[in-house]
């Protein structure tokens, strides 16, 4: 039997939830930073590498840090299991995605359906899968940027949330590119999360809902407030 993490608190209204990482972890930062606004705890984080910058961010900020290294399970469906039952030991509510590099297998999808959020730097559904920034700049795309979207068995395929558009300067690099969308990711996952936090954001079979009605196909249109471009003349 796992062990039981979670130290629920009766007088604690915030949404319990578990962020997996495998990397740096900005989006996390990000998640850790607007807490109190989006009415969630983060109860772990929990990464498939050790040693990445993510782990330190959530000690950082005292929340547990966990490591399941996926190079030791013999399969994609033994990992998964091993990750549902650390996950569960701290009952979340919601599980989210920040940089998540792995994929699921069916059954972990189904095991935290409508309960499972993911980030994904491309405007879905377009360039599905890895490389994104590269993809756009190479197919000489005039706009790329990001997906908040729910998590179904369908690789970067469930039902998009929400979106924020950047434009794609002709003198781009793959780097300064990921930069620009980056800045925009860290501004609508917390929308995202604090939908779902507050009950506003739910999914009802394939469709996601906010406020009770249908969004739009590729998800809310965030309008893009960047910091990181300088201000146009
Ligand atoms: C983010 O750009 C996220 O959208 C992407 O990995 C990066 C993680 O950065 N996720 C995927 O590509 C998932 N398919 P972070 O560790 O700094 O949050």
């Amino acid at each position: 039997m796992p062990t039981n993490h979670s130290h629920t608190n009766p007088n604690d209204d915030r949404l319990p939830v578990v962020v997996l990482i495998s990397g740096s972890g900005s989006n996390l930062q990000a998640l850790i930073d607007t807490q109190s606004d989006t009415g969630i705890r983060i109860a772990a984080v929990i990464s498939n590498k050790k040693g990445v910058p993510g782990l330190k961010r959530a000690l950082q900020a005292g929340i547990p840090a966990e490591v399941l290294d996926h190079k030791n399970f013999d399969s994609r469906e033994q990992f998964d299991q091993a990750m549902i039952k650390l996950i569960d030991s701290y009952n979340p509510k919601l599980v989210v995605l920040a940089g998540f590099m792995r994929i699921l297998t069916p059954e972990f999808t189904r095991h935290y359906a409508q309960h499972l959020l993911n980030i994904h730097p491309s405007l879905l559904p377009k360039y599905k899968g890895l490389h994104t920034h590269k993809r756009a700049l190479e197919a000489g795309d005039s706009e790329h940027g990001v997906t908040v979207h729910f998590v179904t068995s369908e690789l970067d395929g469930g039902p998009p949330v929400i979106q924020a558009r950047v434009p794609v300067h002709s003198d781009d690099t793959e780097q300064v590119l990921q930069k620009r969308v980056l800045e925009q990711e860290h501004l609508i996952y917390p929308v995202a999360v604090g939908w779902f936090a507050s009950g506003r954001l739910r999914l009802e079979g394939n469709q996601a809902l906010l406020d009770g009605a249908p969004l739009p196909a590729q998800g809310f249109q965030h309008t893009a407030v960047s910091t990181f471009d300088p201000p146009l003349e």
